[in-house]
């Protein structure tokens, strides 16, 4: 299920509960188990659901490469989500190919949370993103952020812009080179239709002096399907200690991690770099999701709404090889886009359908 605005706020406010009580959910889990299926690799992400799901007191089991799963023999998403119902009361899934994590929760009795689907989105890194906002700037509204780097496939910057669109008066301002600029269907149907004004600029030195947040990202490698693509575009932007000079002394700089060149070290010491305390969000606001799923998955609307009611079954096919519904044989299905209701969107990864 998508999260409204309203519940987004649940989880980050349990997740600040947990901060300031966490000897009150020590018991919180104890006797559930999580299963952490992750297809593609993983540090932060698949270790902070584990120590989530233990400080819960709860159990953890799964795998941490599709080379350790059954899908090395063929198995589906569909069937591997039925086994692991078998044995866990909670999954979470990262996975190369777009929309599996929402094949997955299609076919699970228990909550399935999507921790990173290829280039499509990553919603657990953007509570931990909001989590740390709101703990170092202390509000949603009224907020320029900048977002620099690898804009196409990162996919947490597409989470984290859409999930912006919530709040009011948001600026985001692009800063990626012309080979890795937001992908239309995030400016035309999450920026324009949710009214987050965008500006796109060449450089962070010129927008410096405006930010309250200052998202850097690393490019992508293993999403190119061409090196030398990846080599043009390595060094685009490199924040370095001397560049923060005209810089808010409340800026934040937040990066998922992990970062490869993209920050210069000589940032780390700076009180504004806030990327190693967002990992530590990253754990509570996991807990946090945790809880509140296993509470929501106890009625049964909210499967329900995993699908919009808009959508339908279709003569189309997806043009984005990369998802799902061009891997497995799931049933395609589109939606109306939000911006344009003359045009469909495919429900698993939002691209357009083949012409
Ligand atoms: C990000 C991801 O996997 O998308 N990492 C993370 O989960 N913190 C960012 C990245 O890999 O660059």
């Amino acid at each position: 299920m998508d999260l409204s605005a309203e519940e987004l706020d649940q989880v980050i406010n349990l997740a600040l509960d947990i901060i300031d009580n966490p000897g009150n959910y020590t018991e919180a889990c104890r006797g559930k188990k999580l299963a952490t299926l992750f297809y593609e690799p993983s540090t932060r992400t698949r270790l902070s659901f584990t120590s989530a799901m233990m400080e819960l007191g709860g159990n953890v089991i799964g795998f941490d490469s599709a080379a350790n799963s059954s899908v090395s023999k063929g198995e589906t998403v569909a069937d591997t989500t039925r086994v692991i119902n078998c044995f866990a009361d909670i999954i979470a899934m990262r996975h190369p190919i777009e929309g599996a994590p929402l094949v997955s929760a299609l076919h699970s009795r228990v909550p399935v949370i999507n921790a990173g689907d290829g280039s499509h989105a990553h919603p657990t890194q953007t509570l931990t993103d909001l989590l740390t906002i709101r703990r170092e700037i202390g509000r949603f509204d009224n907020l320029t952020i900048g977002f620099c780097g690898d804009l196409r496939f990162g996919r947490t910057v597409h989470s984290l812009i859409k999930a912006l669109s919530r709040y009011k008066n948001v600026k985001v301002i692009l800063i990626a080179p012309d080979e890795l600029r937001l992908p239309a269907y995030m400016k035309e149907e999450v920026c324009d239709r949710y009214g987050v004004s965008y500006t796109e600029v060449a450089s962070m030195e010129e927008v410096m002096p405006e930010l309250d947040v200052l998202y850097m990202t690393r490019v992508q490698k293993e999403r190119f399907l061409d090196e030398e693509d990846y080599d043009r575009v390595k060094d685009c932007f490199i924040l370095s200690a001397d560049k923060l000079a005209t810089a808010k002394p409340t800026m934040r700089i937040l990066h998922p991690l992990p970062r490869v060149n993209e920050i210069t070290v000589d940032v780390d010491a700076d009180p504004r770099a806030a990327y190693f305390r967002q990992v530590e969000n990253g754990k509570f606001v996991r807990m946090a999701l945790i809880l509140k799923l296993l509470e929501w998955a106890k009625d049964p609307s909210n499967n329900a709404r995993l699908i919009p009611d808009d959508a339908t079954r279709n003569k189309h096919y997806c043009s984005n090889h990369k998802c799902i519904c061009n891997n497995e044989n799931v049933d395609t299905l589109f939606r109306p886009d939000r911006a344009n209701p003359s045009q469909v969107r495919c429900v698993y990864c939002e691209a357009k359908p083949k012409k």
